[in-house]
């Protein structure tokens, strides 16, 4: 997650049951113990998707990262609630998806609170899976 997100959203307490990495270039970042820190998503990716013990890693925003993720050639999978309602807001999800991912699964609409929503999963073409190679540490 972006530096914001932490701050915001997990209001400084690590996502229990994962392994919580903060994306930011600010080094005295006051991290509770088990909280990785890594200074740009690559580095993350480097770190963290090549432990064993790790099997998949998700980019859980904000906006500034997922317009990184979003392009990032590793991303095989998009995973996005869609609510039926318009919002004044300062900050988007990126407007284009790639190409190269389709919908594999929408939910029917539910409701919660007046609010109707679905869960939309897209998925990279197969074809273009497994086309990641992990950046070059010496990079
Ligand atoms: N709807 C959703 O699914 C969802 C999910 C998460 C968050 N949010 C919302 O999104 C908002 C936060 O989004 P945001 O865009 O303001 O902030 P953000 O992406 O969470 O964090 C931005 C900060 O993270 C670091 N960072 C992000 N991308 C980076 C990159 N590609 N390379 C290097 N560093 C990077 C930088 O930290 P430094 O400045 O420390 O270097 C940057 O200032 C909050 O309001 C939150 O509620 C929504």
């Amino acid at each position: 997650m972006g530096r914001r997100t932490w701050e915001t959203v997990a209001k400084g307490k690590a996502f229990p049951r994962r392994i919580n990495a903060v994306i930011s270039s600010n080094p005295d970042l006051d991290l509770p113990d088990g909280v990785l820190q890594f200074a740009t998503l690559d580095e993350a990716l480097l770190a963290i998707a090549t432990s064993e013990k790790i099997d998949q890693v998700y980019v859980i925003g904000g906006a500034q990262l997922f317009a990184e993720a979003i392009l990032h050639p590793a991303l095989q999978r998009i995973f996005i609630t869609q609510i039926d309602e318009d919002y004044d807001c300062d900050l988007f999800f990126p407007q284009e998806i790639p190409a190269e991912f389709d919908v594999v699964s929408a939910t029917d609409p539910e409701e919660s609170d007046g609010l109707e929503y679905s869960f939309v999963v897209l998925e990279k073409n197969a074809d273009l899976r497994n086309e990641y190679f992990l950046p070059d540490e010496t990079d």
